[in-house]
């Protein structure tokens, strides 16, 4: 086994976008490509000589191929030691887990999230650090500053590792440990929930779930967890073999994607409880009988009830949600007299507030939703807590919800999604919005009136790091807030989500569709931004 140096040029495209580097599989395919990326981040990352990685993937189409190029790398570079998913499967949380667990350097995750998979469809690989989480803004500007000027990476001549049996082989100097995939993943939930309890809820017959992985990743943890561990019956997992292409499904949890799950959940007969997860593992989607639970109110839920599951027994430090996210949960932390912290899209802002002990949950309008266990939101801890609950306080999901909102009040909340939008005329509308919000102050819109309107900034009260132009916010007298930005995440065009949200106390008023509720504010959103005209789209392609 030689190691080759080879001779190579920059991309100029290469710079990580929310969640790490997502282009289509023809862009990953380019020779040289993915190993620019690669090389890019372990020169990034100091010294390799005697470290442990930890490697794997959604399964999508090039997962396997993407991870032998890479573990030939690593051990041209130097690493001591890769842990790799069976089969090359690793979920964004347990990979997570994984590196905590063992106290690695840091870990390398093969996704597209929730974007399309196959020959046609999306790739992206993504580098984690030592604390589990995604790489922070100061490493990934170096990885994209290394791209640009990159002119060689080294890889190992050798036969390719097989993924598919657990076991340890060497690799030039590097040792290549195939894990099982599940394991550590499920020890950590057995310490956090109560699995008896559930057990008995899941095993009595008179409760009836669905899970639906979406042919994406979950599909073995679901197996293992709901139906082998917890006495779920069989065929509570659809969906749950992980698929190349996912089954020519966008394996995205929404009321529009999730199409098998929601025809159970709101057709005749419907389950009691049903859950979606994502590509990789990290977002949910959580319905009870003809009922949806925005992600908003589900972090708000889970935070109000915390002490409910054993692994948060002693109450929660504090609360961080996304700027576009609801401010459900901001009334909850105000309840339990623990702060709230408002960051910018993008789980990596959460890692610092988890490190330091100032927040132990937090959780993204995007169907995200996590906690300090792991520093990456997770799609299957957010089910097992929500059964946890169920399990103890003998409710449905619906009871818990409205019980909950006669509580705190509801915040309706609404995201719209205009896709594949020409990328100049939607950073025409950001431009002109951001040249407005400085005239907004004191406007009135029918009975609302503009209390403040910005680009939302945010400096990071651990490191102090500042992150600008995150997205263009109006807040009105009443509480209710309108918020535009452009997807991190597309590979095609831009993406123009608009975010709106009220508040309503009365619960009278707490049974009103949302978009009914949220009418006026979505007449005034594109009054403001002049969306319909500038996008030239009449409606918006998914609505969540
Ligand atoms: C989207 C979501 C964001 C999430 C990210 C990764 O990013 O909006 O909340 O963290 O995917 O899952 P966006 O495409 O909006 O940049
Ligand atoms: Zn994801």
């Amino acid at each position: 086994m030689t190691i080759q140096t080879v001779a190579s040029r920059p991309f100029l495209d290469q710079k990580p976008g929310t969640s790490g580097l997502r282009k289509q599989v023809s862009v990953f395919k380019q020779p040289h490509y993915l190993e620019n990326f690669v090389q890019s981040i372990f020169d990034s990352i100091g010294p390799l000589s005697g470290q442990t990685l930890v490697l794997g993937g959604d399964g999508r189409y090039f997962n396997r191929q993407a991870i032998q190029i890479i573990l030939k790398m690593a051990a041209a570079n130097g690493v001591g030691r890769i842990k790799v998913g069976k089969s090359g499967i690793l979920s964004t949380p347990a990979v997570s887990c994984v590196i905590r667990k063992y106290n690695a350097l840091g870990g390398i995750v093969l996704s597209a999230s929730h974007n399309p998979g196959g020959p046609n469809g999306d790739f992206g690989i993504k580098y984690n650090i030592s604390n589990g989480g995604p790489a922070p803004e100061k490493i990934t500007d170096a990885i994209f500053a290394r791209t640009q000027v990159i002119d060689r990476y080294s890889i190992l001549s050798a036969l390719d590792v097989d993924l598919d049996r657990l076991g340890e082989t060497q690799l030039g100097g590097m040792t290549v440990e195939v894990i099982d995939a599940v394991a550590d993943y499920q020890a950590l939930m057995e310490s956090l929930f109560d699995f008896d309890r559930i057990h008995t809820l899941l095993a009595s017959g008179s409760f009836r779930m669905c899970m639906d992985s979406m042919h994406a990743v979950t599909g073995p943890y679901a197996h293992g967890i709901f139906e082998t561990r917890l006495g779920a019956g069989l065929g509570t997992v659809q969906n749950g073999q992980p698929l190349e292409d996912f089954g020519g499904g966008h394996p995205d949890p929404n009321l529009v994607y999730a199409h098998d799950l929601v025809e159970r959940m709101f057709g005749i007969d419907p389950l009691d409880f049903g859950a979606a997860s994502d590509g990789d593992g990290d977002r949910n989607m959580i319905l009870g009988s003809r009922f949806f639970v925005t992600p908003s109110d589900s972090l708000a839920v889970l935070a109000a009830n915390a002490t409910l599951a054993p692994g948060y027994k002693d109450g929660i430090a504090g609360i961080a949600r996304s700027m576009p996210t609801s401010e459900a949960p901001d009334r909850v932390a105000a309840k339990l007299g623990i702060d709230c912290y408002e960051t910018p899209t993008g789980w990596k802002f959460f890692g610092n507030l988890m490190d330091a002990g100032k927040v132990t949950l937090c959780g993204e309008e995007s169907f995200g939703t996590g906690s300090n266990h792991i520093r990456e939101k997770d799609g299957l801890w957010a089910v097992l807590f929500w059964l946890n609950i169920l399990a103890v306080k003998q409710q449905s999901v619906e009871q818990i919800m409205r019980a909950h909102w006669q509580t705190y009040g509801r915040n309706y909340y609404s995201r719209h999604d205009y896709e594949g939008v020409e990328s100049d005329r939607a950073n025409t509308l950001i431009t002109q919005l951001r040249g407005a919000t400085s005239s907004l102050k004191g406007k009135k819109f029918g009975s609302r009136e503009v209390a403040y309107s910005d680009d939302f900034s945010y400096t990071d009260p651990i490191d102090g790091s500042v992150s600008t132009k995150q997205g263009v916010r109006i807040g009105f007298t009443d509480g209710a807030r309108i918020v535009y930005r452009l997807s991190g995440t597309g590979t095609q065009g831009a993406t123009l989500r608009l975010y709106v949200e009220s508040y309503e106390a009365d619960v009278a008023k707490h049974a009103q569709d949302p978009q009914d509720a949220l009418g006026d504010l979505i007449a005034i959103a594109d009054e403001v931004a002049k969306i319909h005209a500038l996008t030239q789209m009449e409606k918006p392609t998914v609505i969540t």
